[in-house]
């Protein structure tokens, strides 16, 4: 039967919409009205249904004129009343909570004035789903999004991710939080309300009329990747925010184009992690400092139960050599920009009121995981990330809206290792990347090799991730076990910039039976 015909059967007008745009890419191989049959013809109606539209605004960022931006604006049709929520005072994205086994729709209208999608960051979905950039649509076009959610609760974000314009994009201001919950979860009891924190971490430069400034597109911005001159929290620069004496839980996205930070309190508290990209821990992390590369997140908790009232506690990022980040070019950093990768900045302060907040204790254990993932897998994949010719590569080659390699053809829901291999360059031009694959959640399980690295101190591997750091001379080997979903998604380098110059490849999920 043709898709055509199991449209019109089916009924699904949105789905041919979506699937019907008029664009010179090609549409995706698993054609959301077939997903959708796929999954039972007793279509069931989603449990939340929403409009997410991206469309240019202004907002008052820093004293005097307000800043021209882009903003994602939510509505909600059906569904739980907290579904959209926006984050206090922020032009960024609002935060959109999901729970596990809800049924998903969202039509993403555009109202930019160029072509955008949407990629769920952290999430597996069907490829019809997942914002690969030849799915983009035109402004004044919509795209509709149907999925079910099966990730954990986490801490996930969206972002748009048209080809070459995802760093233009999301610096502008289009990034959210998606946050998902589920049973599991909820069992904790962790600090919640007042107590719970949701923070995006990025770095911004402004001009003197208040504009955001971004990169000229040039090969040394490009190159490095862009890096602002302030850390903005939710669109805020440094904010404080009042909390009681109590338990805090501390949601952190570095949403940052391509600064990497090296984070520690003010105080000797310690960094108390509970969970990474893809939900909970097996059991809490104490350690001295956590290095968040750009899309990764924390999930921390922090006792302000010993604090006196307006006392302060600064979140900070340390300093470190530049290098150990990243230097490119002859004049080295990092775009150009006057706060390097590695300088020191404060990013926001918590200040305690007279109330006593929450008291908590917490658990030993916080999830527990599948030990099958040690196992090893069948066989292991080396993909050297390399700078040649002026541009980054990884595998050896650069993006290619439809191309994939033999050794890039994955079996639906199997589980490889890839070793990526930052390769050192003669010429003494070196990057860190965080490299992120599309689909589902991976383990971190090994690290060899690199010069001595002050960012390896608060690396964060342990528990689901999607996003692993790769330092300099590294090779960090992951375990990932793939989507079961067919098609074509996206693994790349999370630094915008490098993702934008094709430091970006697709890999192909294939049926069990055709590898
Ligand atoms: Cu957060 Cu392919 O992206
Ligand atoms: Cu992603
Ligand atoms: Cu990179």
């Amino acid at each position: 039967m043709h898709r055509r015909d199991l449209i019109r059967i089916l009924g699904l007008s949105a789905l041919a919409g979506a699937a019907g745009r008029a664009d010179a890419f090609a549409a995706p191989d698993a054609a959301p009205a077939l997903v959708g049959a796929q999954t039972g013809l007793a279509v069931r109606p989603p449990d939340v249904e929403l409009v997410l539209t991206a469309a240019p605004g202004e907002v008052s960022i820093l004293r005097g004129a307000p800043t021209r931006v882009s903003r994602f604006a939510a509505r909600l049709i059906t569904g739980p009343a907290d579904t959209v929520r926006s984050l206090r005072g922020s032009y960024l994205g609002p935060v959109i909570r999901f729970r596990r086994g809800q049924k998903v729709r969202v039509r993403f209208d555009n109202q930019l004035a160029e072509g955008s999608i949407v990629h769920w960051h952290g999430l597996d979905v069907p490829e019809a789903a997942d914002g690969h950039p030849r799915l983009a649509v035109g402004p004044g076009r919509e795209y509709i999004y149907d999925f079910e959610v099966t990730n954990r609760a986490g801490t996930y974000w969206y972002h748009p991710h048209p080809h070459m314009r995802t760093g233009a994009q999301v610096y502008q201001g289009l990034a959210g939080l998606l946050v998902i919950e589920d049973p599991e979860e909820r069992a904790l009891a962790l600090p919640s309300g007042d107590a719970e924190h949701l923070c995006v971490l990025q770095d911004r430069r402004f001009d003197a009329r208040n504009q955001l400034v971004f990169h000229d597109g040039g090969m040394m911005g490009m190159m490095n990747g862009f890096l602002g001159d302030r850390v903005l929290v939710n669109g805020l620069p440094q904010p404080t925010i009042d909390v009681d004496a109590g338990w805090q839980r501390i949601r952190l996205l570095n949403g940052s184009n391509a600064r990497i930070y090296k984070l520690t309190w003010s105080r000797d508290v310690g960094m108390t992690l509970i969970g990474g990209d893809g939900g909970l821990l097996e059991r809490p992390l104490r350690q001295p400092v956590l290095t968040l590369a750009p899309a990764q997140r924390a999930d921390l908790l922090v006792d302000l139960t010993n604090l006196p009232p307006a006392a302060e506690l600064h979140l900070e990022t340390l300093s470190f050599p530049e290098r150990d980040a990243g230097v490119v070019g002859m004049m080295g950093g990092g775009g150009g920009g006057s706060v390097p990768n590695g300088a020191p900045l404060r990013v926001m302060t918590l200040r305690t009121r007279a109330r006593k907040g929450l008291a908590y204790r917490v658990p030993e254990r916080l999830s527990t995981f599948d030990a099958s993932w040690t196992a090893a897998s069948e066989r292991i994949r080396r993909v050297p990330l390399m700078f040649q010719r002026m541009q980054w590569l990884i595998g050896g080659r650069t993006f290619d809206m439809t191309d994939v390699a033999p050794e890039e053809m994955v079996a639906a829901g199997s589980t490889q290792t890839w070793e990526f291999h930052n390769v050192p360059n003669g010429m003494g031009m070196q990057a860190a990347h965080p490299i992120h694959i599309h689909g589902r959640q991976f383990r971190v399980i090994g690290r060899t090799g690199g010069d001595p690295n002050a960012l390896r101190e608060g690396l964060a591997d342990a528990g689901w991730r999607d996003t692993v750091l790769v330092l300099p001379g590294e090779a960090v080997r992951v375990q990932a076990t793939f989507t079961r979903h067919p098609g074509l998604y996206l693994y790349h380098c999370h630094i915008l910039e490098h993702e934008d110059m094709g430091m970006m490849r697709n890999f192909r999920v294939t049926q069990a039976a055709d590898v």
